[in-house]
């Protein structure tokens, strides 16, 4: 595929699918409606509520999402390790008893919906020999190991030690294991998706559950790390990649088919970037992210090659094509780390968590969004810093930016205006700068320089277009309604914090964490478009635009945020990372177990028989 790159800011975003779909739902009258149109504009078509908001529809939809979700909350063990075989295709692992009872007690809510992504994490370690797994492990540098219930770890490196003391919370239910971990910001296990695909295929043969009168309810003894047997298990070298280019390593990720893998490489990051909303179709409904989980996914959207600093240069890079078992905090949709709850959110970090004000009454509240970050992303240079996600979202907030791309000044530095099929009333009357303005207050609180001799606050390359300002401790934030969350070097750690807040997240990110599963968009957070097209479009639904007649959705934004810190109360509970990660360790020894294959827990289809 062809991957021009186009200097014009006003054309940016004309992208004729898009611009033709979209139409149906802004332009066409009643009328329209029913003419006959291309197959494509049929989503739009509702003929129920012709007048109703795409955003309407997507919160009715989360709505629906959530209640079946509900609807399948287990209340006994043998329901939900029913539920477990019909969802998982096995019989639950050893311990899965204890599980529940510790999931009752810490009064968890059951929805096996909810350890999705555990499955998805540990299922392509079905195709490895369980000794390369063990000996892996053990055999990583940073790793934490448990054995006759009692979790240690020889490195004191502060994340490692957040996660023990997580680990060390429910060691006496735990098998003997190893456990390697990331202690970097950036994933590194990029196995590239044909040998994934492989493995997927011959786990799939391994998913059978076996006669419960046969299955092994016990987990093997592990001798100390480094004896045993294991010791002797030859596993395949691997080789650490320091490609700084990381979208290089990110796509091999992706399938050969996939646009990731077939787009043009950019090498170029010094112009505005190439901004195609053609690429968010596939995740987006009139112009609003359907699909969240879809949207986090890079492989159908290589644009993104030129708009998230991880793409273009992380911090550190050090990743390996070769699968083994290593836990680390948060990663790509491609990365194959299995994730456990990010160290932070365990500590509960007030920096982060920001439990005070977190109970601001709505009504007392900003109407405004309030963003205040660092300019992180990775390793922001004169010639790439263009192609940097947190600089992007404060350049769009930015009213003077606005102003002179709206009067023809100047284009815009990194963005683009927002596609016109939006029919924003602010972009029409030609006063975006000055709606935005009045309702966003976004800005870097450190500029990142790449050069070391420049005045503080201040920096060669992107001083021109953005000034630095104190930053803001979260109580503060919860002054406002409206809280965007930006990904930085990786996740954004702050969005716990946010959900727990009576503020609303409005949430942009690529990365994949270990609550994905249990948080519905549009009901518990507002999703947006990693490139933001969309951000103008979603504040103009919840605050209105007064000069025009827009009405405001006022209690629609109150109704998520106060439903977001509902369930965060509810299913994000540090209770909850323990019901979660006893779950997932279990999981993890019994794949690593040489007799995996018969190994279960069936007390509940024994029951009864003598
Ligand atoms: C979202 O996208 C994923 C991946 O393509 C797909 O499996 C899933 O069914 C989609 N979900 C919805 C609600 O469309
Ligand atoms: C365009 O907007 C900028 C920023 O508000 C302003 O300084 C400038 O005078 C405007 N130019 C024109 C031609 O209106
Ligand atoms: C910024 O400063 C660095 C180091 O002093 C210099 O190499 C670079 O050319 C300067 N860039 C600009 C845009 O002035
Ligand atoms: C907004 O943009 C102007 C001009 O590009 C810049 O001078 C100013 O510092 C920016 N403001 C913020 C808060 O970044």
């Amino acid at each position: 595929m062809a991957f021009p790159r186009r200097p014009s800011a006003a054309l940016r975003y004309v992208i004729p699918a898009f611009l033709f779909a979209f139409c149906f739902w802004l332009l066409a009258s009643p009328s329209d409606l029913t003419s006959g149109v291309s197959s494509i504009a049929s989503p739009w078509r509702s003929k129920q509520s012709p007048g109703k908001h795409p955003i309407d529809r997507l919160i009715e939809a989360a709505e629906k999402d959530f209640a079946e979700k509900l609807s399948k909350t287990s209340r006994t063990l043998s329901e939900a390790a029913a539920r477990y075989r019909e969802r998982r295709g096995r019989h639950p692992p050893p311990g899965f008893d204890r599980w529940y009872q510790f999931a009752r007690e810490k009064d968890a809510l059951i929805v096996e919906d909810f350890w999705d992504q555990i499955y998805h994490d540990i299922e392509p370690f079905w195709a490895l020999k369980p000794a390369r797994i063990r000996k892996d492990a053990w055999d990583f540098e940073m790793r934490i190991s448990i054995r006759d219930g009692k979790a240690s770890s020889g490195s004191d490196w502060f994340w490692t030690t957040i996660w023990l003391d997580l680990i060390g919370t429910i060691e006496h239910m735990l098998p003997d294991m190893d456990l390697a971990l990331n202690a970097m910001d950036e994933p590194r296990l990029v196995v590239p998706w044909e040998d994934i695909n492989g493995y997927m295929k011959k786990a799939a043969k391994t998913r059978r559950m076996a006669d419960a009168k046969s299955v092994v309810s016990e987990f093997e003894k592990l001798a100390a790390p480094g004896q045993g047997l294991d010791q002797h298990e030859k596993t395949p070298e691997k080789q650490w990649e320091g490609e700084k280019h990381y979208w290089l390593i990110a796509r091999r990720g992706c399938a050969p088919s996939s646009p990731a893998r077939k787009a043009a490489v950019i090498t170029d990051f010094d112009t505005t970037p190439l901004i195609k909303s053609s690429f968010a179709l596939k995740h987006m409904r009139d112009g609003f992210v359907a699909n969240y989980t879809l949207s986090t996914d890079f492989c159908h959207q290589p644009d993104q090659q030129g708009l998230e600093g991880i793409f273009v240069e992380p911090l550190s890079v050090s990743a390996t094509k070769v699968l083994f078992p290593m836990f680390g905090g948060s990663k790509l949709a491609v990365n194959n780390e299995i994730l456990l709850p990010a160290p932070m959110y365990w500590k509960e970090e007030e920096r982060f968590m920001g439990s005070e004000g977190a109970d601001i009454p709505w009504s007392d509240k900003e109407d405004m969004a309030i963003w205040r970050g660092v300019a992180t992303g990775g390793h922001n240079r004169e010639h790439t810093w263009r192609a940097f996600q947190r600089h992007r979202f404060v350049a769009m907030n930015n009213a003077t930016q606005l102003a002179l791309a709206e009067n023809g000044t100047s284009a815009p530095p990194n963005f683009g205006l927002p596609p016109k099929e939006y029919r924003l009333a602010a972009r029409r009357h030609s006063r975006l700068a000055d709606w935005v303005g009045s309702w966003s207050s976004v800005a870097l609180t450190d500029l990142m320089c790449d050069y070391e001799d420049h005045e503080p606050n201040q920096c060669n390359y992107t001083s021109p277009y953005f000034s630095v300002v104190p930053g803001m401790p979260m109580a503060e934030q919860f002054h406002y309604k409206y809280l965007p969350d930006i990904d930085g070097n990786s996740f954004s750690g702050r969005y716990l914090g946010f959900l727990r807040s009576t503020s609303l997240p409005v949430k942009a990110t690529l990365w994949r964490e270990w609550h994905d599963s249990r948080l519905i968009a549009w009901k518990h957070f507002v999703p947006m478009d990693t490139r933001f097209g969309d951000w103008y479009g979603i504040m103009e639904y919840f605050l209105g635009d007064q000069m025009s007649g827009i009405p405001a959705h006022d209690e629609a934004a109150e109704r998520i945020a106060l439903a977001g810190k509902e369930w965060a109360a509810r299913v994000l509970r540090k209770e909850d990372m323990q019901v979660y990660v006893l779950r997932l360790l279990l999981e993890y020894a019994r794949v690593s177990d040489d007799r995996r294959e018969s190994m279960g827990w069936v007390g509940d289809l024994l029951k009864g028989e003598t």
